[in-house]
């Protein structure tokens, strides 16, 4: 069976915990991938040394340099990499490389969208409108990326309730613990549908 061949981008300051659950379940068959490419801002980040010390192949690329785009594109190319995780990774990508992944790049958020997503909305900002909204439920959502932040189409949701008594940080982890098994089986769903369909 071919193994689809997945690049994972990160952020500088991400703790680099879904790359991880996506790595090891690729590792262990549970996603027809091998996780070829880490691209990260940072090469010293905390996730960009895990992701080393995992045996992954880490490459580095800055948004704020100029030629980013064409870094990214020959980094994509090189490795021959047919689908894209967003871990983390907090920027719209340059068009030019949504335009060579249709239906092939993922991200996951922290929260149910629609609701709680779009610019400033990530990390704890995110929890903390789902507790000022008084939501009964949170979750996560895996989605398709589009030019907009977290717009594009959902691919899969996983729930959690909110707890009486929740802060932010609580209700996090709960989430994460959701995204570590979502992100995953979105990604599994996306490569068996794309190959199905060749
Ligand atoms: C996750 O909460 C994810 O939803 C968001 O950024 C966070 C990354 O966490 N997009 P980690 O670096 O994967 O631990």
């Amino acid at each position: 069976m071919h193994l689809a061949r997945v690049a994972i981008m990160i952020g500088p300051k991400g703790r680099g915990s879904n790359m991880l659950a996506i790595a090891h379940n690729a590792a262990d068959g549970r996603i027809p991938a091998e996780v070829s490419l880490i691209i990260s801002p940072k090469l010293d980040s905390h996730a960009a040394i895990g992701a080393r010390e995992m045996g992954l192949r880490v490459e580095h690329a800055d948004p704020n340099r100029e030629g980013y785009t064409e870094r990214l594109l020959e980094l994509l190319q090189l490795h021959k990499i047919e689908f894209i995780c967003l871990a983390g990774y907090l920027r719209l990508l340059p068009k030019e490389v949504l335009a060579a992944y249709p239906n092939r790049i993922l991200n996951i958020h922290p929260a149910l969208l629609p609701k709680f997503g779009g610019k400033g909305m990530y990390g704890r900002h995110v929890h903390e409108a789902v507790l000022a909204a008084r939501e009964l439920e949170s979750g996560c959502t895996v989605h398709f990326v589009t030019e907009n932040y977290d717009e594009g189409p959902p691919i899969l949701q996983k729930r959690c309730p909110v707890e009486p008594g929740d802060t932010p940080e609580s209700l996090a982890l709960r989430v994460l613990r959701l995204e570590h098994v979502a992100f995953s089986e979105a990604l599994a769903k996306v490569i068996r549908d794309t190959q199905a369909e060749v």
